[in-house]
């Protein structure tokens, strides 16, 4: 399958960057939103975004114009996904929104058309029943910031076709990505499941009173090597995406120890929730 136009849902955190990732790598690039504030600020970044690659020379003018000429917003849904080969959803993580999502992409879409869900844990399972389609229904999920982050994770759920596991790998390449393929499903697939034993700890250590979020930062930074501590990671992915995760999970389990910890609890209500409401657990004024 050529795929020549990529529609991305949900102009987000990582729905901006996955939209301009697939713009730069030569896609036409539909990007839709039900907010207009946000399909505005998505495209405010990549006005600003693409002649500060140009600045800094990691593009060229004519890349840049390119890109730019690739992508367009819009916040109707079948102006956007009518006529494209591949949809990447990035929209909220809730899952009655996703399977309503996917059941209209599903009527919207060309039938050839592959429906990709971004989504951090949930497994496409729970989603491709929503449509007529489950062959052509995975997971692809990139890391934030998505233009900077090489890996995605391709999951095969039960119902994908090996074709459809295939085309996305590629799309990952041609994307400039390291795509790697799970051929089973699993909660959080392996990245997020790394990460949140990591935030589990680093929390558990906060609330215990042991060491501040500042300390902890500062000792995984200097010790491990990671570009981020886990608090200032959390405030980059956001503490409502930390929220929702814990929640749907603890959902499924009932096992208290999923549940969200209090400091997370707190920071969501109050709408702290990162760099996204420039507060998080650190402030970003
Ligand atoms: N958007 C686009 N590009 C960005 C960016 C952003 N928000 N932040 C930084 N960059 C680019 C810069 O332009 C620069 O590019 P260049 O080297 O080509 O000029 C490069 O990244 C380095 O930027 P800086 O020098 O300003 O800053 P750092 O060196 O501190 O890097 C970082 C910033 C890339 C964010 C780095 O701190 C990092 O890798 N942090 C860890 C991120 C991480 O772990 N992500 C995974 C999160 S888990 C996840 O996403 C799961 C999902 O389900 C939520």
């Amino acid at each position: 399958m050529n795929i020549e136009k990529i529609c991305v849902v949900g102009a987000g955190n990582m729905g901006h960057q996955i939209a301009l990732c697939a713009a730069l790598a030569g896609y036409k690039v539909a990007c839709t939103d039900i907010s207009q504030e946000m399909l505005n600020k998505s495209e405010g970044f990549a006005r600003s975004y693409l002649p500060e690659r140009v600045a800094k020379g990691k593009l060229t003018q004519d890349q840049a114009d390119e890109a730019m000429a690739n992508i367009f917003f819009t916040k109707t849904l079948e102006e956007a996904a009518g006529d494209v080969d591949f949809v990447i959803e990035a929209a909220v993580e809730k899952i009655d929104i996703k399977r309503q999502l996917f059941a209209d992409l599903d009527r919207i879409t060309p039938p050839h058309a592959i429906l990709a869900t971004n989504s951090s844990y949930i497994v496409s399972s729970k989603v491709a029943g929503a449509t007529k389609r489950p062959e052509k229904v995975c997971n692809m999920h990139f890391f934030n910031p998505a233009l900077v982050m090489k890996l995605v994770e391709v999951v095969q759920g039960p119902h994908t076709s090996v074709e459809t596991a295939q085309i996305t790998m590629n799309l990952c390449k041609t994307m400039g990505k390291t795509g790697i393929l799970l051929q089973k499903e699993i909660y959080g697939f392996v990245v997020n499941r790394i990460l949140t034993a990591i935030f589990n700890e680093a929390l558990f250590l906060n609330d215990m009173g042991i060491a501040s979020h500042e300390e902890i930062d500062i000792a995984v930074t200097n010790a491990l090597g990671h570009p981020m501590g886990p608090f200032r990671l959390m405030d980059l992915t956001g503490i409502d995406l930390s929220y929702y995760k814990a929640m749907e999970r603890y959902r499924e389990t009932h096992d208290p120890r999923d549940k969200p910890s209090p400091i997370v609890v707190e920071k969501f209500i109050k709408g702290e929730w990162g760099k996204k409401t420039k507060k998080g657990y650190y402030s970003y004024e």
